[in-house]
């Protein structure tokens, strides 16, 4: 299944341009900015159970680690004759030569204690929630390690071109330009959607959930998230639960992403979610 692939490339080609649309400060009524909400990382996923590590299960899965690093958190070989070799990495092993503090950092940062990660989306994850974090690293310590550890990557011709150019950045460089950003602040109500939004739907839908262009493989790109207009909250559910869109359709990522990470949302997540893209929508294109 080569089809989470694609985003590493995406991620390279598309992760400078949410940083030059400002859509917050477009969409956002100028009355509404004053309703200052608390920073976005004070906000986290809903506890389920009261397991620590089955909380951290849970997010591995909502927030895609099992998409790239695949079910059982081994790795997949994502090489390249231009790009080079590229492994994600076993995070079997991971987990058990680094320290809690060390997976953080690669984690929300991108940084291993060596060199920085590459194509590891972690400005995804640089406004997780402490809590949210440290259980993801509590659960990955719970994994026996399986398989060998995979080769840290190459740079093919493609990629060194990308470097020379500027046009890729690594994962540190990306944290710095993306901590900051946000979808926009629909006020305090909706700020928990826009915590779940920010760590996993703008991998795809972009930052400002405005969409991208590109294509993702055989599929459409990833379009403007307004698109929930069309949803009522119900065929919202059955999308984020079963894949199924509303119409007689069968949508090729997000029908796959909606099984894999979707389907682990609580109905309180979802819900959050709808109101949050409705009202969005409600505001504007
Ligand atoms: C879009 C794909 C993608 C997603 C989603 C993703 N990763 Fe990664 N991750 C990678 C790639 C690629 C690497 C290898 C980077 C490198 O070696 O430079 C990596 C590396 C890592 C590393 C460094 C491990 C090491 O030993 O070098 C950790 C830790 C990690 N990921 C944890 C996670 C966790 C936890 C999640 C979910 C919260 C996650 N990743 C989600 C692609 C992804
Ligand atoms: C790994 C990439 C990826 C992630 C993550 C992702 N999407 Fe999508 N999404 C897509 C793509 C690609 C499409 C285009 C339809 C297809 O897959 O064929 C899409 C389509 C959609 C659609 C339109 C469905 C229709 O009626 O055509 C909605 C709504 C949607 N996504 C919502 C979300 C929400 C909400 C999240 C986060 C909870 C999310 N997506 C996360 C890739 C993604």
């Amino acid at each position: 299944m080569r089809l989470l692939a694609a985003i590493p490339l995406l991620l390279v080609f598309s992760a400078c341009d949410d940083e030059s649309s400002n859509a917050q400060t477009e969409l956002v009524p100028k009355e509404s900015v004053a309703e200052q909400s608390a920073p976005i990382n004070s906000h986290r996923f809903e506890m389920v159970s009261t397991d620590r590590n089955e909380h951290g299960e849970r997010l591995s899965a909502v927030l895609g680690c099992i998409g790239c690093h695949k079910l059982d958190l081994a790795g997949e070989d994502w090489s390249d004759p231009d790009w080079g070799v590229m492994w994600t990495a076993n995070l079997t092993h991971s987990a058990a030569a680094f320290s809690e503090h060390e997976l953080t950092a690669m984690i929300a940062e991108g940084k291993r204690p060596d060199r920085a990660l590459m194509d590891m989306p972690s400005y995804l994850f640089s406004a997780l929630h402490p809590d949210d974090l440290a259980a993801l690293v509590g659960y990955l310590k719970t994994l026996p390690v399986k398989g060998v550890q995979h080769p840290d990557p190459t740079i093919g011709p493609k990629l060194a071109e990308e470097i020379a150019s500027g046009t890729f950045k690594d994962s540190v460089r990306q944290v710095a330009e993306m901590k900051n950003k946000a979808p926009p602040d629909l006020g305090p109500e909706h700020a928990v959607a826009r915590y779940i939004l920010r760590a996993t739907c703008a991998e795809c839908h972009g930052m400002n959930l405005q969409g991208r262009i590109e294509p993702m493989l055989d599929a459409p790109p990833p379009p403007n998230l307004r698109i929930v207009a069309a949803y009522s909250a119900e065929a919202f559910s059955t999308l984020m639960k079963t894949g199924k869109p509303v119409g007689d359709r069968e949508l090729k990522v997000m029908g796959g992403v909606s099984r894999g990470r979707y389907s682990r949302f609580t109905d309180g997540e979802v819900k959050a979610v709808y109101d949050y893209l409705a009202e969005l929508a409600r505001r504007g294109p």
